[in-house]
């Protein structure tokens, strides 16, 4: 599977990349400085140098020609300007879908936000206007006729993984570990079956294969599960 990731040197991004390279998959992704390509480089993972922001829909198609499902884990917000957060946040997925419908490339995982994230911190009005930009971002891509997958994660940290969350349509905002977040991407990329869905992800105990099983055979989102895998687990809620 080619997996193209914008923000492959960020935090998710780059642990979805390395976990594709392990698996034999391929990810490549846009960096926009030559120093992130070279650190990708060491452990297999191809770049392209380029920037969201300032690339075209044409030149962002061409870029994830050829590629199998795209990850959006790119994010301003925080870090530079409320403007760096519209473009980037705000209107980099709904720009982003384009490139892709005209790359024919459906599958697209965004990594978005809780709508309650911090909000009983009382933050500052640029951490809301993060807020309302994810929100537009989601809006746009579900919008499409795109195979998008939308993941909330909880608020995020770089503690190893456990490889076990809690994953489903609604769940309490807490904290998730990066490696997680991204172990739960890249399985969901190998769940066809799951799409046109928005999931709240958070630190839970149910491995994440089983977490994301048990929802697929819930949500009767068959494709991508064996069928003996499909009907035992039927049998078993029949018992
Ligand atoms: N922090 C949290 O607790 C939290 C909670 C829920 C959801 N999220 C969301 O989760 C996602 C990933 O978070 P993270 O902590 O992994 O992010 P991160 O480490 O900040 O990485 C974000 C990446 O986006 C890239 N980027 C920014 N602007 C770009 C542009 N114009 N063109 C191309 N790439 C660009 C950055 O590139 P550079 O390296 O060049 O700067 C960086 O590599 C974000 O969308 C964030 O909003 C975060």
């Amino acid at each position: 599977m080619k997996v193209f990731i914008i923000g492959i040197a960020g935090g998710i991004g780059r642990r979805v990349a390395e976990q594709l390279a392990e698996a034999g998959d391929e990810p490549i992704g846009l960096v926009r400085r030559p120093e992130q390509a070279e650190a990708l480089a060491l452990g297999g993972i191809q770049t392209v140098q380029g920037d969201l922001v300032s690339m075209s829909i044409d030149e962002l198609a061409a870029t994830m020609r050829g590629c199998n499902a795209i990850v959006f884990s790119a994010g301003a917000g925080g870090k530079e300007s409320d403007e760096a957060t519209t473009r980037v946040d705000g209107d980099g997925p709904g720009k982003l879908a384009a490139a892709a419908e005209r790359a024919g490339v459906r599958r697209f995982v965004l990594v978005s936000v809780f709508p309650e994230a911090w909000r009983e911190r009382r933050m500052d009005a640029s951490f809301e206007h993060y807020m309302v930009e994810k929100k537009k971002a989601e809006t746009q891509l579900v919008l499409t006729d795109l195979d998008w997958l939308i993941v909330r994660p909880s608020a995020l940290t770089n503690e190893p993984g456990t490889g076990q969350v809690d994953l489903g349509l609604a769940k309490v905002h807490t904290e998730v570990a990066r490696d997680d977040v991204a172990t739960t991407i890249v399985e969901l990329l190998r769940t066809p079956g799951l799409n046109r869905l928005i999931l709240e992800l958070t630190g839970g105990g149910m491995a994440i294969s089983e977490g994301i099983s048990e929802l697929t055979i819930r949500l009767g989102c068959g494709g991508g599960l064996s069928t003996d895998f499909v009907l035992r687990n039927a049998d078993d809620r029949l018992d």
